[in-house]
């Protein structure tokens, strides 16, 4: 009996899918593929902050080029519009919106690959994509975790959460250098670079913990009081360095987004983002009292286990 057996006989109590991470990895079966690009070649040249070069990046898979003004984006929604089909907000937490690779002037470009446009409903002027989701290609990769934190935290407003996840990769991913297939060298395997966009999202959206940091301010969801939105905005400035942008519905007093700007040093994928101040006005009145509402009732639930 080989020893990778006797192990598997030991862990009889472990979870199905430890088990089989036991299998593929004690004989070799089949292993989970890797989603990391080759910057081996970045050690050739300097790193440093996007937009703060002093000379020409020369391999833009090191650094994103242009689109190195980085933002961070997150919703406060109320509801979801498909509560009946199970689509509900995580409760104690802010939502996912995405990664955007503004140029360093504050303009961005989109859809900057039509072969890479998974997108089912893009504006006027791009194809709409009528394949499978997106979420098959992460499972492909085994990466049921992801879909897993992908379902909780990132989650559309009136249709369905791959159809968001699609467009956030269809249109700004295809546009953020370190994101080209062409970084990932001979051995790309298709759609490694969509579950890689995915872990960078994340990665980059646990930096900035919103509802945590504005709780500790006494800023908490409430439909009977109000904040002004300087003390939002010194809250969120006093845990990042920078102010970000605050964007307001209903007239500029319902709060309802969030950007955080950043330069990142080396990639998007696994560098170090510098948080600065918004290049964008607030939408949010500063004079009008701001409202952080409370979620719909049935529109929230518990996800933390
Ligand atoms: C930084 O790199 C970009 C991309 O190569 C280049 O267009 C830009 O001119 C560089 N900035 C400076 C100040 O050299
Ligand atoms: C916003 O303010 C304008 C002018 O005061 C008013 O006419 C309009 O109805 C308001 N809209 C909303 C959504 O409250
Ligand atoms: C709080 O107010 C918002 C905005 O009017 C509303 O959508 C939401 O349902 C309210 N939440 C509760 C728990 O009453």
């Amino acid at each position: 009996m080989s020893s990778s057996l006797a192990i598997l006989l030991l862990a009889a109590t472990t979870s199905v899918s430890a088990l089989n991470l036991d299998i593929n990895l004690g004989l070799g079966l089949q292993s989970v593929p890797s989603t990391y690009p080759d910057f081996t070649q970045c050690l050739d040249q300097p790193s440093v902050y996007s937009c703060e070069n002093t000379t020409t990046i020369e391999n833009t898979c090191c650094s994103p080029t242009p689109g190195g003004l980085v933002l961070q984006t997150q919703f406060w929604s109320t509801y979801t519009g498909l509560e009946r089909k199970g689509q509900l907000l995580p409760k104690g937490s802010w939502t996912i919106h995405g990664l955007w690779p503004d140029n360093c002037d504050g303009s961005f470009a989109q859809y900057c690959d039509a072969s890479r446009q998974y997108d089912p409903a893009p504006p006027t002027g791009v194809e709409a994509y009528t394949g499978p989701g997106v979420d098959t290609f992460v499972r492909a990769f085994g990466r049921e975790d992801l879909l897993d934190f992908m379902s909780k935290y990132w989650i559309n407003q009136g249709a369905s959460n791959e159809a968001f996840w699609a467009h956030e990769f269809s249109k700004h991913a295809t546009c953020t250098s370190t994101f080209d297939v062409a970084c990932y060298g001979p051995s790309y395997k298709k759609h490694q670079d969509v579950v890689d966009f995915f872990d960078a999202v994340i990665r980059a959206y646990k930096q900035y913990p919103t509802f945590d940091m504005l709780g500790s301010f006494g800023i908490v969801p409430s439909n009977k009081t109000s904040y002004s939105l300087s003390h939002i905005q010194k809250a969120l400035q006093s845990q990042t360095g920078a102010i970000p942008y605050l964007g307001c519905t209903h007239n500029g007093t319902a709060l309802s987004e969030v950007w955080y700007f950043s330069h990142v040093y080396g990639t998007e994928q696994f560098g170090t983002y510098k948080t600065l101040d918004s290049t964008t006005a607030s939408t949010c009145s500063s004079t009008e009292p701001i409202w952080y509402y409370e979620r719909s009732r049935g529109s929230e639930h518990e996800v933390r286990n």
